[in-house]
This record gives structure tokens, C-alpha cells and sequence, in this order.
């Protein structure tokens, strides 16, 4: 099953690390001045504080959290966040949200001895760079020289986008290379992971599904080609297969059904002349808007791509869930984002430090596979959510209730300020409004001991508040959620905004 010589032949070699290959040069001067790292001073805006990072790459620790509520007596675990954490040096900042090096949080939860810690993953990157003081390689957004050798993807790896645990270990995950592992207790940095000899340096995404027996599957897209994993409930490779993909495809998350894998490719291109003139790998994307976005089903058994579809071009970062009815019927859902916000440099101005103003919101699909007519067809909601979440005793299955933030009452303001429960069955949402001044992160369903009904659990997530510049934890039950949180529990201090997390309870 596995392709032992196209695995060693394509190792490490990512997108970025193919235009290396290609002649690109990184230290070469810029025609777009703009795309190099940004010399001008953060914005005072108190909504975006935790867009700043921590320039100086230091842990923070606290202990004996401030709760206000009561805390789920039987809620007891960790919940573990990654996300950019460092986005400055030396006065300079990168221009994308998406470049600052993996900053891990454990949220140590329960009712009583709360306790927070962030470690900074300490990728080869992040210290080498700790070290000299200035950013020393380049980043997908921001066009940095590189001032190190940059061999393969593990050497711009910045571990930033999500985290695990499976057989016990914790990982922190990036799309474009290794997954680095942690320890589970400290944080501390243990280094990347191999699945196997082979797989050494081969993109392992952040968005690995996990099925209700254990069963992690995962992928990782480089040069057209898509790598596929699937890994025990120990923590051990089961089965690896590399495919060619009909079209090279920027790839962030997929969905797992009881026999599918299925993967959405945007048309969205490179453009090989606009990197190697010196464009940063954002600016070099292009959107082919005429293109049909390629809807690609894999049989689980044989990991053989079995159905290529095609469905209208759009833009998606997450989904939510996915599952078929054995009659060739494939069900799932996501959120379409806007293109123009994307590339048109608009998402990058909140990094300057001002408040931008949304262009098309990201809503949910709803898309409908008919295997055997060939056919997709696609619903639409049109509140603006993103980082969908659903039960985890779903994943696969057919499903009731997505979580997502979402926007409430809000005009041109960044960011989420609400989490919503969508229930698939009646087309209704229930809300949970924070008000303005807070942005809510990505919330995590956590089933209750003992229960067996979908959606019967604890929402869990975290957020910042701006009028008290602290960041904090919410908690609600996730039946009763426009109630409001039971219990918040808050830091001394912000932390920066970060994209995904994983609940791990207490044995
Ligand atoms: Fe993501």
C-alpha cells in the first residue's frame, strides 16, 4: 500500500519548498515592498490587543483562575489551543495572520486548581529565530529573506494551526509539514513526528477527523499530490498512500464518512512567474473563478480516489461533518469563505492594526453528493460563522447539530462575538450573544459522562474581552445554550487569538 519510491522522491516538498526547487529566489529584492514585513506600529484598537502576539516569545503561567459561575462538577480535563502567537521581531511585524509561530495553551479545567499555561512550540524556526533576535525565514504571507538554509517545509514549519492527542501523545499541527509533538503535561517541545521512515517531512494537516472507535484519519497535499493517513487509537500508522489529485489545490480540512473520504478543491492557483518575481506565496494565488471546484471521494477500503465531481468555484477553509447513506448519497457541510477577502489583502488589514470591515461574510453549505448520477447540489445559510464543530461521538455519521461562532448585531466589526448551535433537522439556530466587545474563538462540544444522545454535552471554548483586556474560557451546557456560559473562568492576562483546539479529559 504505500508508495515507497513517490513518497521518497516528494518528501518535504511542498508548494513553497517546490519554488525553491524552481529557482525562486526568497532574498531576492521585492517589487511589492508591501508584501516584506510591516515596520509600522500596531494599532491601539482594544478589540485586536491579541492580534499583537507576544513579541517576546516567552511562556506565561497562572494558576488559581478567577471563576465566575459554577463550574460542571464533572467536567475535568485539559483544553488544548494552538494558534500565531509571535507575529513581531525587532520591530517588524509579518503581514498575515497565518505566519506567527505556534504558541500552544493547556487550559488545565475542572472544578477546582485551575491553571493556565502557553508555550511556544520550539520548532527549528522559532529557535533559531528566538536566538538571532529577527525573523529569519520566509512565511506564507509575508516575504521574509531567508537568512537560513530552507532544505524542505520543516524548516518554515511554524506548528501554528491546531493540536491533538492520540495514544496519549500531543501534537502540534501545521498543514505544510511535520507535525511536532509535545508533552502533554509541560508543553515541552519534543520535536516532529515521523509516522514512518518514509513519511519523514510530509505535510500532516490540522485537521486530522477522528472516528468514534479511535481511528484518526488524516492528509497532506504538496505539488498536486495528496498524502493520506490513517492511524490507530494507539497512535500507530495503520495505512499511508500517496494520490495524484485531478488539480493542485490549496487543501485545509476534509471529511470522513463510514466509506468516503472526501476533499473539496477551490480553483485556486499559483502563479509560479508572480512568486519567483519576488511575490509572497498569498499574493502569488490565483483565483480561476471560471473553474469548477473538483469534489474528490476516496474509498476508504482501498484508499483509491473511486468519484471526481464538480461543483461551483468557492472558497473553503473548514468543515463540519459528513456522512453517506450507503446508497450512494453523500451528506456534508462547511463554510465557504470570500475569495476577495482572502487575496485581496483586506483579511491582512486587521493586522495593521485597524478595524476591517468583513466583505462577504463565511456562511455555511450544506452539499448534497449523488454518486451514482454524478450530481452535487448545495444549500446555503447566510449568518456569517466559521470553525464549525460538532459532537465527536459524530464524526462520520449522520449528525443533528453543528457549533460554530457566529456574528450578532455586529456592522463592519471583525471577528466573532456569538456561538450558535445550527440544528440541521429544523433549520434553527440557538444563540449565545457576548456582546460587542468580546471576539469568540472556536467552541468544542464535550459529551457528558453517561450520555449517549447527540449534542447531550458542554460547549467549551475560549475568547477575549476588550473592555477588560483579559482572555477567558466559557462553558455552557450545550442544550441551554442561550442561557449563557455556567461558569467563566479568566486569565490576568490575554493570550493571542488562535485557531483550533482539542478537549482531552482527566483519566
Ligand atoms: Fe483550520
Amino acid at each position: 500500500m504505500l508508495q515507497r519510491r513517490t513518497l521518497l522522491g516528494q518528501a518535504g516538498a511542498t508548494l513553497t519548498t517546490a519554488l525553491l526547487a524552481t529557482g525562486h529566489s526568497w532574498a531576492a529584492p521585492s517589487p511589492a515592498r508591501a508584501e516584506g514585513l510591516n515596520p509600522s506600529p500596531f494599532g491601539e484598537h482594544p478589540l485586536l490587543q491579541p492580534l499583537r502576539g507576544w513579541s517576546d516569545g516567552q511562556d506565561r503561567l497562572a494558576e488559581g483562575l478567577r471563576v465566575q459561575g459554577r463550574w460542571p462538577r464533572e467536567l475535568r480535563g485539559t483544553l488544548y489551543r494552538n494558534g500565531p502567537g509571535l507575529l513581531g521581531r525587532g520591530g517588524l511585524r509579518y503581514r498575515h495572520w497565518f505566519d506567527g509561530d505556534g504558541l500552544v495553551q493547556a487550559w488545565q479545567l475542572g472544578p477546582e486548581a485551575l491553571r493556565h499555561t502557553a508555550r511556544f512550540v520550539q520548532t527549528r524556526k522559532f529557535s533559531a529565530e528566538q536566538e538571532a533576535g529577527e525573523f529569519l525565514v520566509p512565511a506564507f504571507g509575508t516575504l521574509v529573506p531567508a537568512r537560513r538554509p530552507v532544505r524542505g517545509s520543516d524548516d518554515m514549519n511554524t506548528a501554528n494551526t491546531s493540536v491533538t492527542v492520540q495514544g496519549g501523545r500531543l501534537y502540534a499541527l501545521w498543514e505544510g509539514g511535520s507535525a511536532h509533538e509535545l508533552d502533554p503535561q509541560t508543553l515541552r517541545t519534543l520535536g516532529p513526528k515521523t509516522w514512518a521512515p518514509e513519511l519523514r517531512g510530509m505535510p500532516f494537516s490540522a485537521h486530522p477527523k477522528r472516528e468514534a472507535d479511535g481511528t484518526l484519519w488524516n492528509f497532506g497535499t504538496f505539488l498536486g499530490r495528496l498524502a493520506l493517513y490513517q492511524i490507530d487509537a494507539q497512535g500507530r500508522l495503520l495505512r499511508s498512500r500517496v494520490l495524484s489529485l485531478p488539480t493542485a489545490a490549496m487543501v485545509h480540512d476534509f471529511v470522513v464518512t463510514q466509506r468516503h473520504l472526501v476533499f473539496l478543491l477551490p480553483p485556486l492557483g499559483l502563479d509560479l512567474e508572480a512568486a519567483r518575481a519576488g511575490a509572497s506565496m498569498v499574493s502569488a494565488m490565483r483565483w480561476r473563478a471560471d473553474e469548477a471546484m473538483r469534489v474528490v471521494v476516496i474509498d476508504k477500503a482501498t484508499l483509491e480516489l473511486q468519484h471526481t465531481l464538480e461543483a461551483p468555484a468557492g472558497l473553503v477553509f473548514h468543515f463540519g461533518n459528513a456522512w453517506d447513506d450507503g446508497q450512494g448519497t453523500i451528506r456534508l457541510d462547511y463554510v465557504q469563505s470570500d475569495m476577495d477577502e482572502f487575496l485581496s489583502g483586506r483579511f491582512n488589514a486587521v493586522l495593521e492594526g485597524a478595524m476591517a470591515a468583513h466583505g462577504a461574510p463565511s456562511q455555511a453549505r450544506f452539499m448534497t453528493l449523488d454518486l451514482r448520477q454524478g450530481r452535487v447540489s448545495i444549500a446555503a445559510r447566510s449568518e456569517s460563522t466559521e470553525f464549525p464543530q460538532v459532537d465527536p461521538r459524530v464524526v462520520a455519521q449522520r449528525y443533528r447539530y453543528v457549533y460554530a461562532p457566529t456574528q450578532r448585531g455586529l456592522a463592519d466589526r471583525w471577528g466573532f462575538n456569538a456561538v450558535q448551535r445550527l440544528d440541521l433537522e429544523r433549520g434553527h439556530t440557538e444563540v449565545f450573544d457576548f456582546g460587542p466587545d468580546t471576539v469568540v474563538e472556536e467552541h468544542l462540544l464535550v459529551p457528558k459522562p453517561g450520555s449517549r444522545r447527540e449534542g447531550e454535552g458542554w460547549l467549551l471554548g475560549t475568547g477575549f474581552d476588550a473592555r477588560r483586556q483579559r482572555s477567558f474560557a466559557a462553558v455552557f451546557d450545550a442544550e441551554a445554550l442561550s442561557a449563557g456560559p455556567l461558569a467563566t473562568v479568566w486569565l490576568p492576562y490575554w493570550v493571542p487569538l488562535g485557531f483550533h483546539g482539542h478537549f482531552q479529559r482527566s483519566a
